[in-house]
């Protein structure tokens, strides 16, 4: 493949640090085998990427008890397991217009198989919630609130904390999407009273694709999405009580737990906030840049005030898949265009017929990359 701007983070961060891509190798070599069955050396050593991998995330997210987080395939297997094993018949959910799909969807179905009840909370053009509108939906069935942290649209990040607040106020509990937010803001599941916390390994935490997971509090009850060997209690008929066993049936990515291990203690030494920086600024030089760009439309919030590393676009007259073709073909430039899993997100930015175009950056995107976009859109439309 010829050289190519990655303006692609929101979806999966590339390239991964090279730290990533050596304890892959390694545990390839030294932890090939399966963990929690068998004690043998490789099997002990492939326990131990896992341990290290979950006390790594507990570091980052303020857990106490590493065991209280559940490694998963991706953010959408962690959500789902946070929606459908918490709720029942009858229950009540907030969550929010600028859901993805892999929250409203599971969320939908419940509502058709189990008549949950479900209340969106709008979202301004820019993607912010009125917390006046959030606690007014409150109820007497209300027990989860689902809230994404950054919409992947807008970029627009939400107030967890005082959300946080607001659910457990109302005896229920927060369950945040953390895909855009993870490794770029900072998250402390107890200063934000945060019940569970879905995230992926594969963007902001630098680790391959295949990896996620979801924090549990110890005070919730969460029935299991799958059943199955875990290499404890073999001669019981159900699942094991004890975490993380509970949800962890079948053998696990130990490759790409290692590399998220790696991954997430990159994040430790970079800093979330330090993180947050670097890609805010180059979306405050793209934002600059393609203000003067002919017939552009930029979504989320303004100029100057915070977003994560997401600049969504519409140009007049131009079809965002065919302006996302040309980047790439013409300019090298990888970008995602149509409606990113958000059909909400984009009724409430009034791209619901349109689509739009997304630049994300991440951690290795420089200030050359976003003039480079920048000036290849400028031409498009000269
Ligand atoms: N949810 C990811 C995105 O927004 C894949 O692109």
């Amino acid at each position: 493949m010829g050289s190519v701007i990655y303006l692609d983070h929101a979806a999966t961060s590339w390239p991964k640090p090279p730290e990533v891509v050596e304890a892959m190798k390694r545990a390839m070599e030294v932890a090939g085998a399966n963990p929690g069955r068998g004690s043998h050396r490789m099997a002990l050593n492939a326990s131990r990427v896992l341990y290290n991998t979950r006390r790594a995330l507990a570091q980052l997210f303020n857990v106490n008890n590493p065991n209280d987080i559940v490694l998963t395939g991706n953010t959408t297997e962690a959500l789902n397991l946070a929606i459908k094993g918490f709720l029942r018949e009858g229950d009540h959910v907030i969550a929010t217009m600028v859901e993805h799909n892999s929250a409203r969807r599971p969320l939908e179905y419940l509502k058709r198989t189990i008549g949950i009840k479900v209340d969106y909370v709008p979202v301004t053009m820019n993607g912010q919630v009125d917390l006046k509108e959030v606690e007014g939906l409150f109820n007497h069935q209300t027990r989860l609130v689902v809230c994404n942290h950054s919409s992947n649209l807008l970029g627009s990040i939400l107030p967890i904390k005082n959300i946080g607040e607001l659910a457990a106020s109302h005896g229920a509990i927060l369950l945040v999407d953390a895909a855009q937010s993870a490794g770029m803001l900072s998250i402390d599941v107890e200063e934000m009273k945060i019940g569970m916390l879905a995230f992926p390994g594969h963007k902001g935490l630098l680790g391959p694709q295949g990896t996620g997971g979801l924090y549990i509090s110890p005070d919730i009850d969460v029935e299991p999405l799958m059943h199955g060997g875990t290499g404890s209690q073999s001669e019981a008929i159900d699942q094991p009580s004890v975490r993380p066993d509970r949800y962890e049936a079948g053998t696990p990515n130990v490759v790409g737990y290692a590399g998220l291990d790696a991954g997430v203690r990159k994040v430790l030494e970079w800093t979330p906030e330090y993180i947050y920086r670097h890609e805010w600024e180059l979306t405050q030089r793209m934002m600059e840049g393609l203000a003067s760009v002919r017939g552009m439309k930029m979504l989320g919030p303004e100029l100057g005030e915070p977003r994560t590393g997401i600049v969504s676009f519409v140009v007049e007259n131009r079809d965002a898949s065919e302006l996302a073709f040309k980047l790439d073909r013409e300019y090298g430039i990888a970008v995602r265009a149509g409606f990113h899993c958000t059909p909400l997100a984009h009724m409430s930015a009034g791209t619901e017929n349109t689509g739009a175009v997304r630049a994300s950056v991440g951690i290795w995107t420089s200030k050359e990359d976003v003039d480079i976009m920048v000036e290849a859109l400028a031409k498009i439309q000269a």
